[in-house]
């Protein structure tokens, strides 16, 4: 019997990347510094120098693990050719923009950075992959920290704006579909990757009004990029990108629920403005309340009035918050945001807790504030693989998470929200970005490379890559993993 679907016949499936954590080639071809070729593994202090970038700039480690990565720079069409083979509809990754301006402030964009993306778009098209591409994907170039200390200062929204007109012009055949800041609220919990600055230095009050101020840059230059991309092609399809993943309240008391609704505008605030086009009213009290001020000119108001035409985010996982200071003495681990752990749901080994019908909630909610075309650009599940002595990668667990999320997303969409596409997260393996180990892996395709940067970098499909064909193949209608399948 013929399974039925919830998607729609354009539904596009696909896989995502970042090219900080991927490509390699640091300083090929004219390449400036990324923020990530400064930082060593979670071993060696990768989470410390993320707090205090400056400091670790000075200082030389023994291995960089996007130096090198996995090569995608050399390898991305024998790579997109696998992807080809699981039917990928999209291929979401990043332009490096240390690529195309090496110091983000260069006079003229390097020439070799921009053929390189020629090919990879060009490839994407010939094997009937539509490109995704996010602007900025925690890859604000390094140089800018020295200069500008990032995103603080206003002038990087001018940058910011050159490298968009540079890209725009240069691939508006070839990309229809662009991010503008990939997971803009991480600005407020890693400064650094998020907005590429440092602000190790300050109070806690300083510090706060400089992640805010810097993210009221980040929404400008976001709303002006909008502009200017519909400005040069009309048929540009322009997003934000939000780290999503609702925030439950611990219990129904009326404290905790508060608190969970506080929570989750800390996130919605980004896509409140870049959807409506302007600050809501529980941010401005909250300015107020905390005492931070911050420099929204006339010209910014009105600039914010571009909004973008989807709302795309990542989910991992919802959280859990108290009001309780007694309860929120032990917090799980969860991608960045801090979170209590959920007794109902089980935890990966990396600590993050996993909860598909969290998916199917956050999409209601999204849609439900904002009724405009969703997009879900990352989800997976980052565990160990074991590649086998036949070079063979049996990874049930991440097929049975990628299951449950993609039936619940089906069930959202059924619902009534209305949802472009998924791209869950590392395709093919790559860097993690807030461990920097290679054994934290999400991808169908396994790549032979190992934290301290031994392999040989070969690729070998998993399990899931079968799989993943197949849930392509039967438009999400078959989710089963049929063993025979892999063997
Ligand atoms: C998201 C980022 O926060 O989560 C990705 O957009 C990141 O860049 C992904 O890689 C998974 O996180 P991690 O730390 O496991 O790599």
């Amino acid at each position: 019997m013929t399974k039925m679907t919830n998607f729609p016949n354009d539904f596009l499936w696909g896989g995502a990347v970042a090219a900080n954590q991927c490509e390699g080639a640091y300083l090929t071809d004219g390449k400036g510094k990324s923020l990530v070729d400064i930082l060593p593994t979670a071993d060696f202090g990768r989470w410390d120098a993320l707090m205090n970038p400056k400091t670790a700039e000075q200082k030389t480690y023994d291995y960089y693990p996007s130096h090198e990565s996995i090569d995608f720079y050399h390898n991305f069409e024998s790579d997109l050719e696998l992807m080809a083979e699981m039917g990928f509809k999209t291929f979401r990754t990043s332009i490096s923009w240390p690529r195309i301006f090496p110091n983000g402030d260069d006079e003229k964009p390097n020439k070799a950075g921009l053929a390189f993306y020629d090919h990879l778009f060009a490839k994407c098209h010939a094997l009937g992959i539509e490109p995704l591409v996010t602007i900025n994907h925690f890859d604000t170039p390094l140089a800018l920290l020295d200069k500008y200390n990032g995103w603080q200062d206003r002038r990087l929204i001018d940058l910011y704006l050159n490298y968009c007109e540079v890209i725009f012009k240069r691939y508006r055949h070839l990309v229809r579909y662009w991010l503008t800041f990939n997971e803009i609220n991480m600005i407020l919990h890693i400064p650094f990757l998020g907005g590429g600055m440092d602000v190790s230095e300050l109070t806690d009050q300083a510090a706060l009004t400089a992640k805010y101020q810097a993210a009221h840059h980040q929404l400008v230059a976001s709303a002006k990029a909008t502009k200017l991309a519909h400005e040069i092609d009309p048929d540009f399809q322009v997003g934000c990108m939000l780290a999503a993943g609702d925030t439950y309240p611990n219990t129904p008391n009326p404290a905790d629920v508060l608190e969970a609704l506080q929570a989750n505008r800390e996130g919605y605030f980004f896509i409140d403005v870049q959807a409506r086009g302007y600050y809501p009213n529980y941010a401005l009290a909250l300015f107020k309340e905390k005492g931070i001020h911050i420099d929204i000119t006339e010209d910014d108001k009105a600039s914010l009035k571009h909004t973008v035409d989807f709302i795309s985010f990542s989910y991992y996982s919802s959280r859990l918050v108290s009001a309780d200071p007694a309860v929120n003495v032990e917090t799980g681990e969860g991608n960045v945001f801090k979170s209590l752990k959920n007794p109902y749901l089980p935890t990966s080994s990396w600590g993050w807790q996993t909860d598909g019908v969290g998916l199917r909630i956050t999409m209601n909610n999204i849609w439900d504030r904002y009724q405009l075309p969703l997009f879900v650009v990352e989800n997976g599940l980052g565990e160990k693989d074991e590649l086998t002595p036949d070079f063979k990668v049996h990874d049930d667990y991440r097929i049975a998470y990628l299951a449950e999320n993609i039936e619940q997303m089906g069930l959202a969409l059924k619902d009534g929200v209305v949802c472009w596409g998924y791209t869950s997260w590392g395709c093919i393996d790559l860097v993690s970005a807030s461990t920097g180990e290679m054994a934290k892996r999400y991808g169908y395709i396994y790549v032979d490379r190992d934290n301290a940067g031994n392999g040989t970098n070969q690729r070998y499909k998993k399990d899931s890559f079968d799989w993943y064909k197949q849930v392509i193949a039967t438009n999400g209608a078959d989710l089963e993993h049929h063993q025979e399948v892999v063997q």
